[in-house]
């Protein structure tokens, strides 16, 4: 049901995140950043095709991120989100990670995961780096929650 991403499953991820982020929902990725970072996605399979996405990004120092959580409209509250999430959290912890921080504006959801609601700038500066590309900068609402594993 669930398997780590592979090339081919890289416009089909795009698609079903860019949607969503078009409603405001989540951030956009593009193209390069999702061939780039191909290695951190988990991908929900129905029918052969990709119907969720989660990523797993290591950040610094037993510090990692789950991002890009997805899942198309027609699947949801079908347990595939639950799924992908507890797929990069697991594999957080294979990899060391001592801590797993999300920015979301669905705090609600990752609260069910056991993630708390920090500030900020209570997370190391080095993430916030990747923030001067982002298309909502400096204009963000996303909230910040870690979760220690
Ligand atoms: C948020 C999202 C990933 C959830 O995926 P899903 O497959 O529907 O979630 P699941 O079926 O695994 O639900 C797991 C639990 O979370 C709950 N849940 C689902 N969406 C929720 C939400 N928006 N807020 C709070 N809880 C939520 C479900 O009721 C379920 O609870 P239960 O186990 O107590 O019954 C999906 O709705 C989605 O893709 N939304 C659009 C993109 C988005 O907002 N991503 C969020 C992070 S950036």
């Amino acid at each position: 049901m669930i398997r780590k991403a592979r090339i081919e499953d890289i416009k089909q991820i795009q698609e079903m995140i860019n949607a969503f982020a078009k409603q405001d929902l989540m951030l956009p990725r593009s193209l390069n950043e999702l061939y780039e970072n191909l290695r951190d996605f988990w991908v929900a399979e129905d029918k052969k095709k990709v119907v969720g996405c989660a990523a797993l990004h290591i950040s610094w120092d037993n510090l990692a991120e789950v991002k890009s959580v997805a899942v198309a409209r027609n699947q949801q509250k079908k347990g595939f989100g639950r799924i992908l999430v507890s797929a990069c959290l697991n594999e957080a912890k294979e990899m060391g990670a001592k801590k797993v921080f999300v920015l979301t504006y669905k705090p609600e959801y990752f609260k069910k995961f056991g993630f708390k609601r920090v500030k900020h700038a209570d997370l190391p500066h080095k993430i916030w780096a990747e923030c001067i590309n982002c298309c909502k900068f400096p204009n963000c609402q996303e909230i910040a929650l870690l979760k220690t594993l």
